[in-house]
C-alpha cells in the first residue's frame, strides 16, 4: 500500500458542514414526518435571477453552433468577465483585468492559494473562523499536529470574542500570512475603513500578506465599511482579495468566484528575490485548472449588468430581511445576538454553561431547526451558535414561530 499524506490524519474527523449534514440526515431518517428547517450551512435558496438564466440559455445555445462552440477556455478566465468585474467592482481602485483570476468558487480558491507558500510560513487566522483556512493549511503540512483543544502549533490564532467585539487584535508576533474575512463568517462582525487600514499598515510594516475574503460584501448596509480591501491605500502591495458569486447571485451550485492579485503583491523567492504572486498563481492555474466553464462565466457576467444588479439586490434584500427576523427573534428570547446587520450570519450567545453542540441537538430535536454550533468554527466559538438568513422567507418565519416563547 502507498503511504498517504499523514497530515490528513491531523484534521478534525470530518468537515464541519459534512458533519452537520450527516447528523441532520440521521435525524430526518428517524423522524420522517418532521419538516426540518435548514438555517445551518450558508446555502442560498432563492432561484437564480432572470438575467443570469437568460445568459445561461444564450450561452448554451451558442454551444450548438460552429461559431459559438467553446472548448478549453483561458485558465485565467475570459476577458469579457474580467473586464466586467474591473468596471463594475473596482472602479477607481487601479485594478487591471490582468490581476483578476476567475475560478470556480471562493472555497476552492482559498483552499488552493496557500500552496504557493513555503511550509515554514506562519499563518494567522481568527478564532472562530471559516474552517477552510485552517483545514487547507493542515492538509498541506503547515500546521503540525493538533493539541487537545484542536489547535495547531503552526497556526497563530487571533481570538474574536464578545470582549473585543468579535474583532481580532493585531498579532503580537509576526505571521507571514493573515486570513481576514469581512463581513465575517461566522460572527457577522465588520471592520470599518479605519480598522481595516490598521491591518494593511501592519502588513506593510511587518512584510506580511493579507488574504482578504470578501464573499459577503454585498450584505454591507452601513457607511464607512469597505467592500474591498483595495479601498484602503497601500493594500494593492500586500493583499489578495477573494470574491464569490455564491452569496450575491445564488451561484452556490453553479460555482464561480474570482481572486484579485495586483502585480505589487509579491513573495520571496529562494534567493530572497521578490516574485509576483500573480505569476505564480497563473503558473499554478495553467497547470492544474482548465478554467471555469464558458456558460458559467457568461452567467457571472450577467450579474454585472444593470438588470443583473437590480435583480441580485432584490434577492439580497430578502436574505437581509430574514437575518433581521432571526436577530429580532432570538433577541426576543432574551439572548444576546450580534451580526445580521451587515452580514447574512447571526451570532447568538448561548446561556452560560450551554455547549454549542448541545444547543444544536436541542434546536434540531425539539424544533426541527438546523443551525451551526459555534465550536465548529474554533474553540472561541464555543458558547455561540450561528444562524443564516439564506433560508426562504417562509421557512425563516416558521422557524421564528416555532421558537416563540421558548425559554432556555
Ligand atoms: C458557510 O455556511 O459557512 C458557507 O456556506 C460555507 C461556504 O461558503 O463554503
Amino acid at each position: 500500500m502507498s503511504r498517504i499524506n499523514a497530515h490528513y490524519c491531523d484534521l478534525p474527523g470530518s468537515y464541519l458542514f459534512a458533519e452537520i449534514a450527516h447528523r441532520v440526515q440521521e435525524h430526518a431518517a428517524a423522524n420522517p414526518h418532521k419538516r426540518i428547517i435548514r438555517l445551518g450551512i450558508g446555502d442560498v435558496t432563492a432561484p437564480l435571477p432572470p438575467a443570469v438564466i437568460s445568459a445561461l440559455h444564450k450561452a448554451v445555445a451558442e454551444q450548438a453552433t460552429p461559431e459559438g462552440f467553446r472548448g478549453y477556455g483561458p485558465e485565467q478566465g475570459y476577458a469579457f468577465l474580467r473586464e466586467a468585474i474591473v468596471t463594475d467592482v473596482y472602479q477607481g481602485m487601479n485594478i487591471d483585468p490582468d490581476a483578476v483570476f476567475v475560478g470556480d468558487g471562493t472555497k476552492e480558491d482559498l483552499g488552493n492559494f496557500q500552496e504557493l507558500f513555503d511550509l515554514g510560513c506562519r499563518v494567522a487566522i481568527t478564532d472562530p473562523v471559516y474552517p477552510v483556512y485552517a483545514d487547507s493549511n493542515v492538509m498541506a503540512g503547515r500546521a503540525g499536529p493538533p493539541d487537545a483543544l484542536g489547535r495547531f502549533a503552526g497556526i497563530l490564532y487571533l481570538p474574536c470574542t464578545a470582549e473585543n467585539g468579535f474583532l481580532p487584535d493585531l498579532p503580537g508576533e509576526r505571521p507571514d500570512i493573515i486570513y481576514l474575512c469581512y463581513p465575517n463568517n461566522p460572527t457577522g462582525a465588520v471592520l470599518t475603513r479605519g480598522q481595516l487600514a490598521r491591518w494593511v499598515a501592519y502588513a506593510r510594516e511587518h512584510d506580511c500578506l493579507i488574504f482578504f475574503d470578501a464573499a459577503y460584501e454585498a450584505y454591507i448596509t452601513e457607511a464607512d465599511i469597505p467592500r474591498s480591501i483595495y479601498e484602503i491605500e497601500g493594500a494593492a502591495d500586500v493583499a489578495v482579495e477573494f470574491r464569490s458569486y455564491s452569496k450575491t447571485a445564488g451561484f452556490t451550485g453553479l460555482r464561480c468566484g474570482f481572486v484579485v492579485i495586483p502585480p505589487g503583491v509579491r513573495g520571496r523567492g529562494p534567493g530572497s528575490e521578490p516574485i509576483p504572486l500573480r505569476d505564480l498563481w497563473l503558473r499554478r492555474q495553467t497547470t492544474k485548472y482548465n478554467g471555469c466553464p464558458y456558460i458559467i462565466q457568461r452567467a457571472a457576467e450577467a450579474t454585472h449588468t444593470a438588470a443583473g444588479k437590480r435583480e441580485t439586490r432584490a434577492i439580497i434584500a430578502g436574505y437581509r430581511e430574514n437575518a433581521r427576523r432571526i436577530r429580532d427573534g432570538f433577541q426576543a428570547l432574551g439572548l444576546t445576538v450580534s451580526g445580521g446587520t451587515n452580514a447574512p450570519y447571526i451570532w447568538v450567545k448561548l446561556p452560560s454553561g450551554m455547549g454549542s453542540w448541545d444547543f444544536f441537538d436541542l434546536l434540531l430535536n425539539r424544533f426541527g431547526i438546523v443551525g451551526t454550533p459555534g465550536a465548529g468554527f474554533g474553540p472561541s466559538g464555543e458558547g455561540h451558535f450561528r444562524l443564516t438568513g439564506f433560508g426562504t422567507a417562509a421557512d425563516t418565519g416558521e422557524a421564528m414561530e416555532r421558537l416563540r416563547g421558548f425559554t432556555l
